[in-house]
């Protein structure tokens, strides 16, 4: 039989891989610098040097983001002190209302935080899950997505794979659609359109809460989304920042990259 798990588990937004990747970079650098360096500087050979230089930058360079991943490994962490992706998770969900007997979508559900959450405070409704997994975020899977709900007693949520470029649900499917930090993980030229193909599952008179790094850089004008949506008739569609004590400190958006979050709300 299946043990089931006794606590939740829903891994962390830096892949532990990545952390090990740099970590590994900067060992093997030091390495090479610590070599090159002390057979050039017994050889007087100037290549030798030039090298060790060379390595030594490298270095210092994984060192930084090896630092830097873990200080954000430990913010974002679930068991630790500042649990900023829980806040962050149980903010976004505090937007997302069902109707009795409804049906919301979360868009790159990954290891299903969202989605049980959405689902945990709307019993009278259930949630659907879907992420494309095994990419970048290795740790998360469909399974994980399951355990998880299990472990939080949670019965009205499903999980499936999908795409978010192309969602594999007929047009005004769902009461409620939400997603947090997905869509600026995808390469695309156009964030707007997988924005616009997330609304279109939305009911009329469906509800949106969307989080993201909606920087200029990465969406576009966002303002003028905004008006665009109100033009087509949506109601009350608001872009609210999170970067500045939302969901974080101005300073944490700063040094995690993170300027620009906001939450898109509103009314199809
Ligand atoms: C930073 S994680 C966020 C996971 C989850 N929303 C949360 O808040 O914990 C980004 C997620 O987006 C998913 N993702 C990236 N591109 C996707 C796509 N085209 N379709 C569906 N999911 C995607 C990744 O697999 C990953 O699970």
């Amino acid at each position: 039989m299946k043990r089931l798990p006794m606590k939740p588990n829903y891994k962390n937004w830096i892949p532990k891989g990545m952390v090990c990747g740099a970590a590994a970079g900067s060992v093997v650098f030091l390495a090479l610098t610590l070599v090159i360096g002390l057979t050039g500087l017994i050889s007087n050979n100037t290549w030798k040097v030039v090298l060790t230089i060379l390595f030594a930058a490298d270095t210092l360079v994984f060192a930084v983001a090896t630092l830097w991943m873990l200080l954000m490994y430990r913010a974002f962490s679930y068991n630790g002190r500042r649990q900023m992706s829980r806040h962050i998770i149980d903010g976004v969900a505090s937007y997302v209302t069902l109707p009795l007997g409804g049906r919301g979508l979360d868009v790159g559900c990954g290891s299903g935080a969202l989605t049980i959450a959405v689902a945990k405070r709307n019993l009278q409704a259930s949630m659907t899950g879907i992420d494309r997994w095994g990419l970048e975020y290795s740790s998360y899977s469909q399974q994980l997505c399951e355990d998880n709900a299990r472990a939080e007693g949670v019965t009205n949520v499903d999980f499936a794979k999908g795409d978010a470029l192309r969602l594999d649900f007929a047009d005004e499917t769902f009461d409620a659609v939400t997603s947090n930090y997905v869509y600026h993980n995808i390469p695309s030229r156009d964030r707007q359109a997988i924005l616009m193909e997330t609304l279109r599952v939305l009911k009329r008179g469906g509800i949106f809460a969307i989080h993201d790094i909606f920087s200029r850089q990465k969406y576009g004008d966002m303002q003028a989304f905004v008006k665009k949506l109100k033009d087509l008739g949506y109601e009350q569609v608001e872009l609210i920042p999170t970067d500045k004590s939302r969901f974080m400190s101005a300073w944490e958006a700063r040094w995690m990259a993170l300027g620009g979050s906001a939450i898109l709300v509103g009314k199809k």
